[in-house]
């Protein structure tokens, strides 16, 4: 693949913000996570460590590199970073090799909130609740999104709350993917 791939960020978010819970998710959606693994199949995803051990493994079909300030980390099946332009730069590198053209960011909060302005896409889950959690997804501003397509409400078996698809494509150009390692 000749040009740089783009960010999409991938992310479930209850009517409130709230995304996340004591290390996990605040709900059990089935449904929704059969919709995850299509959307990120065949790509390279980015996570934060947190996330990554809340998951508790390498994801079949994908490839993940996870990031962490701790240089000793390993874990099998993962690509490890230690900062963000390392980390888009080893995803870059994937994407290519996988021949697509977005690095899928599937979380958690502090990595949403690190690189959403470096993001041209939102492939966003809107759990039709409001909930308590400690994680919060950044505000997706209107003037900055545009949204593209939105699914009717949904329920699968097994979900504790009804959701829908969002998608959205930055208004403007987003900041540049510092692809470099060494910047
Ligand atoms: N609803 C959703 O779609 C969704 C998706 C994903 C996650 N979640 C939820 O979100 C929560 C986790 O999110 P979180 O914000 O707590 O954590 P996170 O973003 O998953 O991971 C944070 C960790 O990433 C590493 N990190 C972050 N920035 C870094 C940088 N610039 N350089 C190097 N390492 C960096 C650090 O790891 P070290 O501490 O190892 O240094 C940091 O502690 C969980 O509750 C999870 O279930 C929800």
């Amino acid at each position: 693949m000749s040009s740089a791939p783009g960010l999409t960020l991938v992310a479930a978010v209850a009517r409130n913000g709230v995304m996340g819970r004591d290390g996990g998710l605040p709900w059990h959606l089935p449904g929704d996570l059969q919709h995850f693994r299509r959307t990120t199949w065949g790509h390279p995803m980015l996570m934060g460590r947190r996330t990554f051990q809340s998951i508790g493994r390498a994801l079949p079909g994908r490839e993940t590199v996870v990031l962490t300030r701790d240089e000793g980390f390993t874990a099998a099946g993962v690509h490890v970073a230690h900062d963000l332009a390392g980390a888009l730069a080893q995803a870059a590198v994937l994407a290519g090799k996988m021949g697509v053209d977005q690095i899928m960011l599937v979380g958690g909060g502090e990595l949403y909130h690190a690189l959403i302005e470096r993001a041209s896409r939102l492939i966003i889950t809107e759990v039709d609740a409001d909930v308590s959690g400690d994680v919060m997804f950044p505000l997706i501003s209107a003037g900055q999104w545009q949204l593209l397509a939105r699914s009717e409400l949904a329920r699968e078996k097994g979900d504790d709350f009804s959701w829908r698809h969002a998608s959205y494509a930055r208004i403007a150009a987003p900041a540049a993917l510092a692809y470099k390692a060494s910047l």
